[in-house]
């Protein structure tokens, strides 16, 4: 085989080994085998370095994902978006408003289905596919070709209707297509890929898609093609764009597009008029829910291309084009029973059984009822008629209950006294909807699901499932998170199908694990209520573990967006000694409890010397530190050689003096701040030294504030006060 194709061949091989390796703990192959594959890849790639990729196993052991970032690419033509519309009464303005601005020419209308998924636009060049692009921000969007070239439908080549190999007598090929266009459409995942990823994706504890629109883009930003050609996407073409374009009707361009081998939906209609259109409506509305894939609408569009160029654009839509949106599916089914689920907070959530229905291309049969307030309010029973809905979130809703089915012995659901797991009275804090189980540390339920959003991706990011956390606490190998980390590999041996390689590979996952940054252990503490951006708010307030513990209410209530509930919250856990047992238990293993100093480097201040002076927002150890780091050098006299005296508050005016006197740059915090944060005032520096020179004159120990406000007020100085923002924002890192 030819080694090229056999580099990909293993690539994908190997991948595809990985994921299931570390993801669903379910290998392919023997380690042996692995690592036998893995040497024939090595010994390949060294062979042909012109094929190295970043995201090669070689590369990357046991992960998925490189650290590739799309490349941003312009759009050639704008890609807009449709406006929307709920009222066949507003389908017939905007047919109202076409027809008076095409003078009562007449025209047809395309409708078509409006396929929901994520939008792309292709680039085929001499019949090739050379790019694909999402519709990003609409001027630009990321160039995703290689992902797109997985997807089974889009052609990577087109062949022209008479065949490609049509000649005409001078023997030049012969085609229709034309040659540079583009044409654009959606990328969905049918239902049916997309319960099987998600069936997936519960089994490895990944987070769940909530719909197959979010999985189809988010499918389509994976970083490895491969895993992209796995998700069983697909592609609608429908808008052919390009220059000198030789179609009467948009009808006419995607019946084209078809026979060059595109993908075009078969079920768009030519309706004539309004009452035409209703009657697609009418007809998709019911026949949707038995399509493959998901919908949300019908798209009207007028068919003639000379029209629609005479109809234009807003600058948000096009005038020519109208989405009309379906209704959110309901379904009606029977309330079989209802299951109390606790959480790792302790939160009790009463979730349905439900006599198996169909809704929006899946099979629901079980849906949250949230609390017992909830219940309350539907006033449900068991043995109900009740409508199912599917919300953005993952599980489906119970939305009402049909009265007029309810039954004679229609039972009243029982909430629970004690939890279903443990036994422990529940208890319900005053303004809480929801009931909890108070009994933390010896609710197996609890502990497993603390220890689990612990080893999270967005945590810890340690690979284990239900399966594995199971086995660790039933074993009594760990009962808390810091017991992870006394985990040896004869203890990991003990796991049922752990072999050496599989426990090794936990050990070092757990190991890279202290390496994680403050924010996110703090997330993987689990306080009720403080989720990643709370963490992540928290630990850019307080810096540390301890200031954090220390604040009071009143302290914590100043942080954006910590309220009451949060505050009680944090408040209540460093209050738990044993919570403070386990912080110190896993400080000892290595957790960081603290913001790291991130300085950021550059060469802006290359051979220049500088003196420092004073006192500044952040130590003289960390501004020497800075000045280094951005390849100055920090001297402590001044001298005909110093470029600048950076002045700080209560700077000696013997100094201040001296630096007058021999006609040194002089420059305030803000305006070395801004320096290290653009080239451009580095090159100008000087600038704000009036300013400066002014205000430390003054007052030998020129409050900066001044400084910055006088700096602030001089011609040009906004982008400066920006850089301060960015810089201050780098510095309360500190
Ligand atoms: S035409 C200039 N046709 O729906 C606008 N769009 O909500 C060209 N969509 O942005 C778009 N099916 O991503 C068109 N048959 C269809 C469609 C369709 C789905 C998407 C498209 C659009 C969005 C608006």
């Amino acid at each position: 085989m030819d080694e090229i194709k056999r580099i990909k061949e293993l690539r994908a091989l190997l991948s595809e080994a990985n994921r299931r390796y570390y993801v669903e703990n379910n290998p392919v192959m023997s380690d042996y085998d692995f690592d036998m594959l893995l040497k024939e890849l090595e010994a390949l790639e060294l062979k042909h370095p012109e094929e190295a990729a970043a995201n090669s196993p070689t590369k990357n052991v046991g992960s998925d994902l490189s650290s590739r970032e799309f490349e941003r690419k312009a759009h050639k033509y704008p890609m807009l978006s449709l406006s929307n519309t709920y009222s066949i009464s507003e389908l017939e303005e905007f047919a109202g408003r076409a027809t008076r601005m095409l003078d009562g020419k007449s025209f047809n209308y395309s409708c078509e289905l409006k396929f929901d998924g994520t939008a792309i636009c292709l680039r085929y060049k001499n019949g090739v596919l050379e790019s694909a692009l999402t519709r990003g921000d609409g001027s630009q969007g990321d160039d995703v070709t290689e992902n797109v070239r997985r997807i089974a439908n889009i052609p990577q080549k087109l062949h022209s209707a008479g065949g490609s190999s049509q000649t005409d007598l001078e023997g030049r090929s012969q085609t229709d297509i034309p040659a540079v266009f583009e044409i654009r459409g959606e990328i969905y995942m049918p239902y049916k890929a997309f319960d099987r990823l998600n069936a997936e994706r519960a089994e490895n504890e990944e987070p769940l898609f909530a719909n197959p629109r979010n999985a189809a883009s988010g499918s389509l930003k994976l970083l490895d093609p491969v895993e992209v050609g796995k998700r069983g996407l697909e592609c609608t073409l429908y808008h052919i764009l390009g220059e000198n374009l030789d179609f009467q009707s948009h009808s006419e361009a995607l019946q084209k597009a078809a026979s060059w081998g595109l993908p075009v939906s078969d079920k768009s209609k030519i309706c004539k008029n309004i009452q035409e259109i209703e009657e697609f409506i009418a007809y998709w509305d019911t026949e949707r829910k038995a399509l493959p894939f998901a919908t949300d609408g019908i798209v009207i569009k007028v068919n003639e291309l000379a029209l629609q160029k005479q109809l234009g654009y807003t600058s948000k839509f096009p005038r020519w084009a109208v989405a009309y949106k379906f209704q959110a599916e309901k379904a009606l089914t029977k309330l079989v029973s209802i299951d109390y689920q606790v959480g790792r907070t302790g939160a009790l959530t009463p979730v349905a059984n439900l006599e198996p229905v169909q809704l929006s291309g899946t099979v629901v049969k079980r849906a949250s009822l949230h609390n017992s307030d909830q219940m309350e309010l539907l006033d449900i029973k068991i043995g109900d008629y009740v409508y199912v809905e599917k919300g953005g979130e993952i599980i489906p809703k119970i939305t009402a209950v049909e009265l007029s089915k309810r039954c004679q012995d229609c039972l009243k659901p029982v909430f629970p006294k004690t939890c279903p797991d443990c036994g422990a009275e529940l208890v319900r804090d005053e303004g809480e909807a929801k009931y909890f189980c108070p009994n933390s540390y010896n609710c197996p339920t609890q502990i497993k699901g603390r220890l689990l959003h612990f080893l999270s991706r967005k945590a810890m990011n340690v690979i284990a499932g239900e399966a594995t956390i199971e086995q660790l606490y039933n074993l009594d190998l760990v009962k808390s998170p810091a017991q992870f980390y006394s985990l040896t590999i004869d203890d990991l041996l003990k796991l049922e199908g752990w072999k050496q390689r599989s426990a090794q590979r936990f050990l070092s996952s757990l190991n890279e694990s202290v390496e994680v940054e403050f924010e996110r252990v703090l997330y993987a503490l689990g306080i009720r209520y403080v989720g990643e951006a709370t963490a992540k708010t928290l630990a850019r307030y307080f810096k540390n573990i301890e200031a954090l513990a220390a604040a009071d209410r009143e302290a914590l209530l100043e942080v954006e967006d910590v309220g009451e509930t949060i505050a009680d919250s944090i408040i209540a856990f460093f209050k738990d000694e044993k919570r403070l047992q386990e912080i110190e238990a896993l400080r000892a293993a290595g957790l960081k409890f603290s913001l790291e100093q991130k300085i950021e480097s550059s060469e802006i201040l290359k051979d220049k010397s500088i003196v420092i002076s004073g006192t500044f927002s952040i130590s003289r150890d960390d501004m020497k530190k800075l000045i280094e780091s951005h390849g100055g050098k920090n001297s402590s006299s001044l001298s005909a050689k110093t470029d600048y005296l950076l002045a700080g508050e209560k700077m000696g005016p013997e100094k201040l003096k001296k630096a007058q006197k021999l006609g040194l740059k002089i420059i305030s915090e803000a305006d070395f701040m801004n320096m290290i944060a653009s080239p451009e005032v580095a090159k100008d520096a000087g600038a704000a030294d009036k300013a400066v020179v002014a205000a430390a004159a003054e007052d030998a120990g020129a409050a900066d504030k001044a400084v910055v406000a006088a700096a602030a007020e001089d011609a040009g100085a906004a982008a400066q006060t920006k850089n301060t923002k960015q810089i201050g924002e780098q510095l309360s890192l500190f």
